[in-house]
Formats: C-alpha cells, sequence, structure tokens
C-alpha cells in the first residue's frame, strides 16, 4: 500500500512516500481504506524528534492521527461497525500511521463520517476538534453563557473551538491576526481581539474560561483576567501550569492542560454539530499524499488558517 514513512528524525526532507506491506487486523480492530488524513502541528513535532521519549528509535515509522475512509475489513469481536461503512477518527498520533491507504483503528476511534462532508473535510475534524471540545467542555466545563476567550482562535483547533463554543452557547472573544480577524467573526466570535494591535491581558475584560492553544504568555499574566472561578485550560503547558496543578489546590481559580483522547461519544455530539451546520471545518489548502513535505513546510510556519488535508487516492 502507498503510505508516508521516515527513517530518522528530521526536517520534513525525512518524509517518504512509497509502498509498505498493508497492515493486518486483530479481532478487536477495523481496517479502513483511508481516502484522507490531515496534518496537526503533532505531526511534525513527532517527525522532528520532540517527542522522542514516547516515540522511542525504531524506524521506519508512519506518521499522522487522523482519518476519514471506508470500512474494508471488521474484526470478529468488533460491534457497532460493518463493511462499507464511511467513517472518520483519530488514532494514537504517537504510534499513528494514518498517513497511508490502509490504516487500522480500534472502534472507540471512530464515528460514522458525518453525511455532510467528504472525506477530505471529514480527515480534518477528529483531532483537532476533539481538543477544541474537550478542552471547553470535559475541563474547561463551559456552559450556555460562559464567557470564553479563545486564544489562537483561526488555527485548527481555535476556528473549530469558536464554532463549539458558540453551538453551545457561550459568549466568545477569539484572538487572532489582523488578516484572520474577519473569519472570526464569520464564525461567530461575539469579539475579536487582533493581538498585533491589543494585548489580551491589558483588557480589563474577565473570563469564565481561557482557552490558549498559542501560550504566549504566562498563567501568572492570564490569571487576573479570569473570574473568581474561572479556568484556563492550556494545549501546550508550562511551568506555570504544572506549578499551578500542584500549589493551586486551594484557589478558586484552576489551570490545567489538555491531553487529547479518542472519545466515541464526543466525536458523536461533534458529528451532530456539524450535521446540524453548526460546525464546518475551513480547509486552507489540501494537498495529495504525494506533497505531504509541502504540507508540513506549510504547517510549520504556524499561519495555517483552519486546517490542511491530505487527500488519499
Ligand atoms: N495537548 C493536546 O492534546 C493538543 C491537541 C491539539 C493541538 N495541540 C497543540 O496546540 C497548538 C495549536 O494547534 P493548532 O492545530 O490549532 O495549530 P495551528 O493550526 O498551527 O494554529 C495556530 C494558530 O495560532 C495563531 N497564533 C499564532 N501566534 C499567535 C498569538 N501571538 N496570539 C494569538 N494567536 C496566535 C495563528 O493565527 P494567526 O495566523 O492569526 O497568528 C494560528 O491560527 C499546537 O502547538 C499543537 O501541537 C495540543
Amino acid at each position: 500500500m502507498k503510505a508516508v514513512f521516515y527513517n530518522r528524525y528530521g526536517s520534513p526532507d525525512v518524509l517518504e512516500v512509497g509502498e509498505l506491506e498493508k497492515p493486518k487486523i486483530n479481532e478487536t480492530e477495523i481496517l479502513v481504506r483511508a481516502h484522507a488524513s490531515s496534518v496537526n502541528p503533532v505531526d511534525w513535532k513527532i517527525r522532528m524528534g520532540g517527542l522522542k521519549i514516547l516515540t522511542g528509535n525504531k524506524f521506519p515509522k508512519g506518521l499522522g492521527g487522523d482519518i476519514a475512509g471506508k470500512v474494508v475489513e471488521v474484526g470478529e469481536g468488533v460491534t457497532g461497525f460493518a463493511v462499507g461503512n464511511e467513517v472518520f477518527g483519530k488514532i494514537s498520533g504517537f504510534k499513528g500511521n494514518a498517513y497511508a491507504e490502509y490504516v487500522v483503528a480500534k472502534p472507540e476511534d471512530l464515528a460514522q463520517k458525518p453525511e455532510n462532508l467528504n472525506f477530505n473535510e471529514a480527515a480534518t475534524i477528529p483531532l483537532a476538534a476533539l481538543t477544541a471540545y474537550q478542552a471547553l467542555v470535559t475541563r474547561g466545563e463551559l456552559t450556555k453563557g460562559s464567557k470564553v476567550l479563545i486564544n489562537g482562535c483561526s488555527g485548527g483547533v481555535g476556528h473549530f473551538g469558536v464554532q463549539i463554543a458558540k453551538a453551545l452557547g457561550a459568549n466568545v472573544t477569539g484572538v487572532c491576526s489582523t488578516k484572520n480577524v474577519a473569519l472570526a467573526k464569520e464564525l461567530g466570535a461575539d469579539k475579536v481581539i487582533d493581538y498585533t494591535k491589543n494585548n489580551v491581558t491589558d483588557k480589563k475584560e474577565k473570563y469564565d474560561l481561557f482557552f490558549d492553544v498559542v501560550a504566549n504568555q504566562s498563567y501568572g499574566k492570564i490569571k487576573p483576567i479570569l473570574k473568581k472561578k474561572g479556568k484556563y485550560v492550556t494545549t501546550l503547558p508550562g511551568v506555570g501550569v504544572i506549578l499551578n496543578s500542584i500549589t493551586g489546590l486551594f484557589s478558586s481559580k484552576k489551570a490545567s492542560m489538555i491531553n487529547v483522547k479518542s472519545n466515541p461519544q464526543d466525536l458523536q455530539l461533534i458529528t451532530e454539530m456539524i450535521e446540524n451546520g453548526k460546525v464546518r471545518p475551513i480547509i486552507d489548502k489540501i494537498y495529495p499524499l504525494e506533497d505531504v513535505r509541502e504540507a508540513h513546510r506549510y504547517s510549520e510556519t504556524g499561519r495555517v488558517v483552519g486546517k490542511l488535508a491530505l487527500s488519499i487516492k
């Protein structure tokens, strides 16, 4: 089968597209003929060797966590999925090999693909939208009327965050650069702060929840703009957040990190929001799998608007 692999950690140039053996499933697994994947920053962090402690030094390695495709084989012990189902989901990025024609998934990694999305669109959803949902709802306990700020609201996680928070009835302030202000408003943000003109922590506004996907300021600077029982949730924890989880036990304000997990119930809720027209993926570019190096180079700029899809023919 056609797949992306690499034989050493390094720049995008270490990525190769070639033939690998088609994987086999056991009785608890599902084999998906993938039609698309998507690029998430964690993919290039892994490729660079930044998570070596988790990914080890055994090569060749595959890459990628997001998949969208058709079920072609179902293990005997699996229920809820059948050959021919169109599915999407997220496999473990650390063992990841979703940039491939055939991908082995566990039933809990997958859900039926939203009917109103094609495979490229569907593949951009799982990791980024699950991160946003779990940060806002599971960690951040966002409810109707919550006042939430999303720092980094135009990228993969942030643009889903704005839409999910609005769908759940929150009041949303998004933070992005000038070129993305119009998009943030279009996605539903009630207010947008252009970080090239204003510093969010200089403002007098206070928030129930500060969701941070950029982590360009310390928790110490952000804490004063949280309401009394306000929460700070980040995808990129610094020392302040780690210390707060130990020393902040008696503080009414809480800081925590999100570590996205496969969760079929969460994916199903996201699917409903997509099918109800409340959430849609913004796709900056679609690359054929063969152009994976280019896709990584672009993702590494940190300037992607929405998501990048990898199309697998
Ligand atoms: N812990 C987890 O489970 C988890 C899960 C998912 C992602 N992550 C991490 O979270 C980060 C974000 O992921 P992503 O997929 O959303 O990345 P992305 O698609 O590259 O988006 C990054 C966003 O950050 C914005 N940005 C850059 N500098 C900014 C600043 N000073 N203030 C406000 N916004 C700024 C950019 O917007 P402009 O172009 O307008 O500047 C861009 O929209 C990555 O580091 C990723 O690895 C962690």
